[in-house]
C-alpha cells in the first residue's frame, strides 16, 4: 500500500489541509479540501491497481511459468507452502524485500543453489518483483494441522528459539526473527512453518560458510555456535512451532 494513501486516509490527516478561510460562508466546502479528497482517491486508484497488476503477473508465473521459466509451484507448492519431504522452502507470507533479495542473490551468485540459480537467472527484474509481491501477499504460516508430538528434541528446539544459550553467547532465534518466528520485515525472514530439512540445510550452509549473503554475517555468527544436535532440534521445532510459553 503506498504511503501517501495511508497518510491521506488516516483520520487525523485532514489537519494537514490548511484551515478554512474566514470569508467562506458556513456550510460551503473549501475547494482545497475537496481537491485533497480527489487527489487521495487518485492515489488509491493508481496505487491499488499497480500492486494488483504485479501480484497477478506473479500468480501467473507461480502457477504456469512462462518464457522458459518453470512454474514455481512445481517445487514451492500450489499455495507457496513449500514441500516438507523434499525440503523446498515455504514462500507464502514471507517478506517481499527478503524474497526479492534472495532471487537477486541466486541470480548474481552470492547465494548458491543448483536448482534455484538457473531459474533466478532466467527471470527479468520485473518478474522477480512480481513473484516476490505475489508470495508476500499470501497468508503466512498458521498452525492448522495436528500439533507437534512432544519430545525432548522439540523442547530443546523451543528453548533455543525462545531463549538461546547464553553459556556460549548464542542469542534466541526469536530475538531477531520475531515472536514465534513470524519474521520482522524487511531484513528478518519468517522461520515458522519451514520444512525441517530446509532450515537444517540453511544452518549447515552458514556454518560451513557456503551461504554468505546474510547482512553483517549475522546468521553465520549464530550458526557457527551450534552443534548438529542443536541444529536438528531447532529445525524440528520451527517446522511446527507452538506459541512460546504455552507448551513444553
Ligand atoms: C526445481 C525446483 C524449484 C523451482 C521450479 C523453483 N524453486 Fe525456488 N527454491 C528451490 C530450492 C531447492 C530452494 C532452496 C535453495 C537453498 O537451499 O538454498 C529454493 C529457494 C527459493 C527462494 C529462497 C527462499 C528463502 O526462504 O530464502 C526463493 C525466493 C525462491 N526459491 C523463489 C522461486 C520462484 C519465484 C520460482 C519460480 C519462478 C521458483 N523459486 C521455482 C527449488 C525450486
Ligand atoms: C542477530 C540476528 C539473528 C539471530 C539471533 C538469528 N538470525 Fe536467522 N537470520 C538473520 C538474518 C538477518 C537473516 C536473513 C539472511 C539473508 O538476508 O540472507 C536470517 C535468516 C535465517 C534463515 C534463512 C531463512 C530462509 O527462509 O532462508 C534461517 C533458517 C535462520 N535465519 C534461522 C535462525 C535460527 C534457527 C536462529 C536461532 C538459532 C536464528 N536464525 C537467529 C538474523 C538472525
Amino acid at each position: 500500500m503506498p504511503l501517501p494513501f495511508i497518510v491521506a486516509w488516516m483520520p487525523g490527516s485532514r489537519k494537514r489541509v490548511p484551515p478554512r478561510p474566514a470569508h467562506l460562508p458556513a456550510g460551503a466546502t473549501d475547494f482545497r479540501s475537496r481537491l485533497a479528497g480527489v487527489v487521495s482517491i487518485a492515489w488509491v486508484a493508481t496505487g491499488a491497481s499497480l500492486a494488483h497488476a504485479d501480484r497477478l503477473a506473479g500468480a501467473t508465473l507461480a502457477q504456469q511459468g512462462g518464457g522458459g521459466v518453470p512454474a514455481c509451484m512445481v517445487c514451492h507448492g500450489a499455495k507457496g507452502e513449500g514441500q516438507a519431504a523434499a525440503g523446498f522452502p515455504r514462500l507464502a507470507g514471507q517478506g517481499q524485500a527478503y524474497l526479492l533479495k534472495q532471487l537477486q542473490a541466486f541470480a548474481d551468485g552470492t547465494r548458491k543453489n543448483p536448482q534455484m540459480a538457473p531459474i533466478a537467472r532466467s527471470l527479468s527484474a520485473a518478474q522477480m518483483r512480481d513473484a516476490a509481491d505475489y508470495y508476500a501477499s499470501l497468508p503466512g504460516w498458521r498452525q492448522a494441522g495436528a500439533p507437534h508430538t512432544p519430545s525432548a528434541q522439540y523442547a530443546q528446539g523451543l528453548k533455543i528459539a525462545t531463549e538461546g544459550d547464553w553459556t556460549k553467547e548464542m542469542p534466541a532465534c526469536f530475538a531477531c526473527h520475531g515472536i514465534a518466528g513470524d519474521g520482522v520485515p524487511p531484513h528478518f525472514p519468517a522461520l515458522a512453518g519451514q520444512p525441517m530439512a530446509y532450515t537444517q540445510t540453511q544452518l549447515n550452509a552458514w556454518r560451513r560458510a557456503q551461504r554468505t549473503n546474510d547482512p553483517l554475517g549475522l546468521m553465520q555468527a549464530v550458526a557457527e555456535k551450534m552443534s548438529d544436535g542443536e541444529i536438528a532440534a531447532v529445525s524440528r521445532y520451527l517446522e511446527n512451532p507452538s506459541r512460546p510459553g504455552k507448551e513444553k
